[in-house]
């Protein structure tokens, strides 16, 4: 699973393979240069979502319902989770949490619609833990982790991102349950794997997280090309008589 956020990326992600694109809401950071999660709203991840699933053959689309728009309401979580289908064409949606939304959860699938969990490190919840270090490395939170996937997995979500957490506690989590766990920073014992495209493509610069394995350097690439353009408008060579009418 990769993120993507519009139609050209999304385009050349779902032509390269991969069997879900995830439009989180990591949006709010990438594309908006938010320090966090909490400003998008639904109405810009529909927009996210609705170029997305356009570009979308084969890949699975998963949408994030943003924060504000599940948590403590299940009828909002439902009017936002069928906002999101209906307007953007999504596959699914993805929400933050464990027990205290299993009421918005258990809603929204009791409308036919397929909900994927977020457990471990939930950037909407940042301002309670205050940083973004590693989940659940004490016993009870690892506890509570495990009952919540055990919850989610018992209400019927068809898949699990594990977010932030020790490597042996996602294996863990992997075997106690039999929907996929797809992990972003929680070790190689889970079913699947989920990286922010602009981060694994090195387009972002500044984030760098041990779990993160950049697989290109574009923001150098980008830089080189755009310094080439400039260079070239400056001193003529561009447009050339083949490029002009
Ligand atoms: O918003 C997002 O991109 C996510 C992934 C990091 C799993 O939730």
């Amino acid at each position: 699973m990769l993120t993507s956020y519009d139609y050209s990326m999304a385009k050349l992600v779902d032509e390269a393979g991969v069997d879900v694109i995830l439009v989180g809401d990591s949006a709010s950071n990438v594309m908006s240069g938010n320090e966090t999660t909490l400003p998008i709203t639904l109405d810009q991840m529909i927009y996210h979502g609705t170029s997305v699933v356009k570009a979308a053959q084969r890949a699975l689309v998963v949408v994030d319902l943003p924060f504000g728009t599940y948590q403590g309401n299940s009828k909002k979580a439902l009017s936002s989770a069928i906002r999101i289908m209906k307007e953007t064409a999504a596959d699914a949606v993805k929400l933050e949490g464990g027990k205290e939304i299993i009421e918005s959860v258990d809603r929204i699938l009791s409308a036919g619609i397929p909900v994927m969990g977020h457990l471990g490190l939930m950037p909407q919840s940042i301002h309670k833990y205050g940083t973004y270090t590693v989940r659940a490395k004490q016993e009870e939170e690892a506890q509570k982790l495990l009952e919540d996937a055990r919850l989610l997995e018992e209400a019927g979500c068809f898949a699990i991102v594990l977010e932030k957490i020790p490597a042996e506690l996602g294996k863990k989590v992997a075997e106690a349950v039999r929907i996929p766990i797809i992990g972003i920073g929680a070790g190689s014992g889970v079913d699947g794997q989920v990286l922010v495209i602009h981060d694994m493509l090195g387009i972002t610069q500044e984030f760098s997280p041990r779990f993160l394995r950049r697989y290109h350097n574009l923001a150098a690439e980008i830089k080189g090309a755009v310094g080439s353009y400039i260079d070239d408008v400056k001193s003529v060579n561009f447009p050339s008589e083949r490029e002009q009418y």
